[in-house]
């Protein structure tokens, strides 16, 4: 492949960052520089263009370049049933999640399903996803595939549920273990894809579940973790009556060895002051999943405290209790959320939440989160002015925080013009581009 060039504005955060809103670097007419699947360069145009004669030139002047988004916790086979009626979370996952989840024994289902759900991360602009696959091995194995034809960072697992479900969505402990092993041995760091060991959640995870998947956490220390965490009140009462033993709901997953840099709980809305210590201890992550929260009405999540406290937090939509595969218009809800607790979230702060720091609270700043020379040249391009309204907004209002600021609250996939994903062109609007092609 030749030496791409792309010149646009470029904003991203080159370091783990404390305050997102002062530590951005903006190039108003800036240059991207890619070498195969590389980062090569990043810089101001003018000064630097000299240098690159030779590469090919993509010219998005006017427009806005960022690194790829990362959503750290979605549902792959819950892509169809978004936007369903009317339930909180324990009745919404009988009577919708796990009917439609029940497909997904279906592996030329599964394949047509990854298919789609690959291709709306792609059109709103992300390249790096967490993964829920179903419990059924052949899903995550089509999940895989399709990720891997598109040279993504993908982190993916495997359901595990052995109780609280029905007969035809349950594993066992055994199952659990050998299936998730053999996902990881098969899939991470294989390529760029990489593995999450994925108990649903506790309730519906035995304890001789949860202890097998605590044994292949310590035999794999380098895989990830992912699950739910104190979402809403009546799972947190009953993950109490299931395990009175534990001191919290945390503690649970911390009991099985399921708690370390690298695990990612999903929402941690109502969390106790013990929980919150043992999270700042461990430097485990949660996935803030404000569209979700407000959909099933399980509460608003406190990202000032999390600040406080040292938690690396991460943006995600958690498709299919989330509304949106956007992650813009994701950061627009955390922003509300944050007015409702009193606290206004700075729109560097948001984008931050989506990149960097979600790369940094999963060890991944080397290769994704930012447009440092050396990463994965994973990147999204976007026409702030992408139809008339918002060319109205932006008329006058051209400093990055606005801009950020208003993609949050006006766009969705509308605003992306094109996603690069390993320095290659996996959606442009209009256009859906075929793989391998440029
Ligand atoms: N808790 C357990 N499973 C799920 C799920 O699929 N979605 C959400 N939002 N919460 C859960
Ligand atoms: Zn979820």
């Amino acid at each position: 492949m030749t030496t791409q060039a792309y010149r646009a504005s470029i904003l991203h955060f080159p370091k783990q960052s404390h305050s997102p809103k002062q530590d951005y670097v903006y190039f108003e007419d800036g240059i991207l520089v890619t070498r195969n699947e590389k980062i090569e360069f990043i810089g101001e145009y003018k000064a630097n263009i000299n240098q690159y004669v030779e590469a090919k030139l993509h010219d998005y002047t006017g427009k806005l370049l960022l690194p790829g988004f990362i959503d750290s916790h979605l549902h792959f086979p819950q892509t169809e049933m978004l936007a369903s009626f009317g339930e909180q979370l324990l009745d919404w996952l009988t009577d919708y999640t796990f009917p439609v989840e029940r497909k997904f024994a279906d592996v030329e289902y599964a394949n047509h399903i990854a298919k789609i759900f690959i291709k709306q991360l792609h059109r709103h602009g992300t390249t790096t996803g967490m993964v829920y696959s179903s419990v059924h091995k052949q899903a995550a194995d089509a999940l895989f595939q399709e990720a891997a034809s598109h040279n993504m960072l993908l982190i993916a697992g495997k359901v595990c549920m052995d109780r609280h479900c029905p007969d035809w969505l349950k594993d066992t402990p055994q199952s659990a273990q050998q299936e998730s092993a053999a996902l990881i041995e098969k899939w991470h760091n294989n390529g760029r894809l990489k593995y999450a060991i994925t108990p649903r959640f506790a309730p519906t995870s035995s304890p001789e579940q949860l202890h097998a998947l605590g044994e292949l956490a310590q035999q794999y220390p380098d895989v990830f973790i992912q699950t739910h965490l104190s979402e809403n009140h009546k799972e947190i009462a009953w993950v109490k009556e299931l395990f009175p033993e534990r001191k919290n709901y945390l503690d649970v997953y911390d009991h099985y060895g399921l708690l370390r840099k690298g695990a990612v709980f999903g929402h941690g809305i109502h969390l106790e002051q013990a929980e919150w210590q043992r999270l700042q201890e461990t430097q485990a992550s949660i996935a803030f999943c404000p569209t979700s929260n407000l959909f099933l009405g399980s509460g608003l999540f406190d990202l000032a405290k999390a600040e406080q406290q040292n938690i690396p937090v991460m943006l995600a939509t958690d498709v299919g209790g989330g509304t949106s595969f956007s992650m813009l218009k994701t950061m627009g809800e955390a922003y509300k959320i944050c007015q409702l607790k009193g606290n206004q979230m700075d729109p560097m702060h948001g984008l931050y939440l989506m990149t960097q720091g979600a790369a940094v609270g999963l060890g991944l700043e080397y290769e994704i989160g930012n447009l440092n020379p050396g990463t994965d040249a994973d990147f999204v391009i976007l026409d702030p002015e992408f139809d008339e309204l918002s060319a109205l907004r932006f008329e006058h209002h051209r400093t990055p925080q606005d801009i950020i600021f208003a993609l949050s609250m006006l766009a969705d996939d509308r605003a992306i013009m094109a996603t690069y994903v390993a320095g290659k062109v996996v959606y442009q609007a209009d256009k859906q581009v075929l793989k391998g092609a440029h």
